[in-house]
């Protein structure tokens, strides 16, 4: 009974788990373009030099995205370097369920590691449901002193769209059951703790998850 209803839901959310990352600009719009798959690693088949550069924030920009499933996993990493190849750097070290459709944005994503004006870098968003099967999109940005966060209008929280950290504690069923699709980025998440407190409002509590 409790599989029937596990099962149904990773199914619907499989069915339509495509998102579009609307900012930073993604490299492509892999919702429009058939001849692109975000079930492609590492960048929804979008080969690097189709899209355009963001200047993004130095000490972290924005990041918003339109979620078309009831919920998912998300994970955000970046990749410093123009033709990037590993995502190494995950700002986002917790293992975090977003709920809801509609948009999704994180005023300011805050980046764990030392970056000068004006690198180049990419930032790789990933979406998996319970399956672990997993979906890709890129944005190529510039970090820039000057570059503003997204504010207002251009970052809202649908109503009805949240995250939250999954409890990760080993005495729970789910922590059997969560992989991690982007085995690059797990080398990251202790290289700046300090910039990654208060990058979400919950990051007090997942700070406690990666002792666990
Ligand atoms: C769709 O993607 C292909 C590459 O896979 C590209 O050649 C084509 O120009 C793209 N179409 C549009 C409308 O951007
Ligand atoms: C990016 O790197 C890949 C190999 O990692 C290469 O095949 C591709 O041509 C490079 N793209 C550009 C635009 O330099
Ligand atoms: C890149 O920017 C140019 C100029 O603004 C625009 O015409 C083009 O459509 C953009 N390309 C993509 C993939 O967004
Ligand atoms: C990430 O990968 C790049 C290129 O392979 C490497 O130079 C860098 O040291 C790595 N950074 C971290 C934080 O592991
Ligand atoms: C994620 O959140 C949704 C909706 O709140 C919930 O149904 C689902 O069980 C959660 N997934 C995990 C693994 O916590
Ligand atoms: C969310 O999904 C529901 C049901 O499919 C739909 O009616 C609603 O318009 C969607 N909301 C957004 C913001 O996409
Ligand atoms: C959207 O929700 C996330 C987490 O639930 C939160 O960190 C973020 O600040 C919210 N965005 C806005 C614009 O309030």
């Amino acid at each position: 009974m409790f599989a029937a209803v596990v099962f149904t839901l990773a199914a619907a959310s499989m069915a339509s788990a495509h998102f579009a990352l609307d900012y930073p600009t993604w490299r492509a719009d892999t919702l429009e373009n058939t001849s692109y798959s975000q079930w492609e690693y590492p960048c929804g088949g979008v080969p690097y030099g189709v899209g355009n550069r963001t200047d993004w924030a130095i000490g972290g920009g924005s990041l918003s995205l339109d979620l078309h499933h009831p919920w998912s996993y998300l994970y955000v990493n970046l990749g410093l370097g123009e033709n990037v190849t590993n995502f190494n750097v995950s700002l986002t070290p917790s293992l975090t369920n977003v709920t809801g459709n509609g948009t999704f944005c994180i005023p300011q994503l805050l980046i764990p590691v030392s970056i000068s004006d004006g690198q180049s870098a990419t930032i790789q968003v990933v979406t998996s449901g319970a399956s672990g099967a997993a979906m890709y999109n890129c944005a190529d940005i510039t970090f820039r002193y000057d570059a503003q966060l997204l504010s207002g209008d251009d970052c809202t929280n649908s109503t009805g769209v949240s995250a939250a950290i999954v409890d990760q504690s080993p005495t729970t069923s789910q922590s059997a059951s969560t992989p991690t699709p982007t085995g690059s980025a797990a080398g990251a998440v202790n290289t700046g703790g300090v910039a990654l407190l208060g990058a979400l409002s919950f990051a007090g509590a997942s700070m406690m998850g990666l002792v666990l």
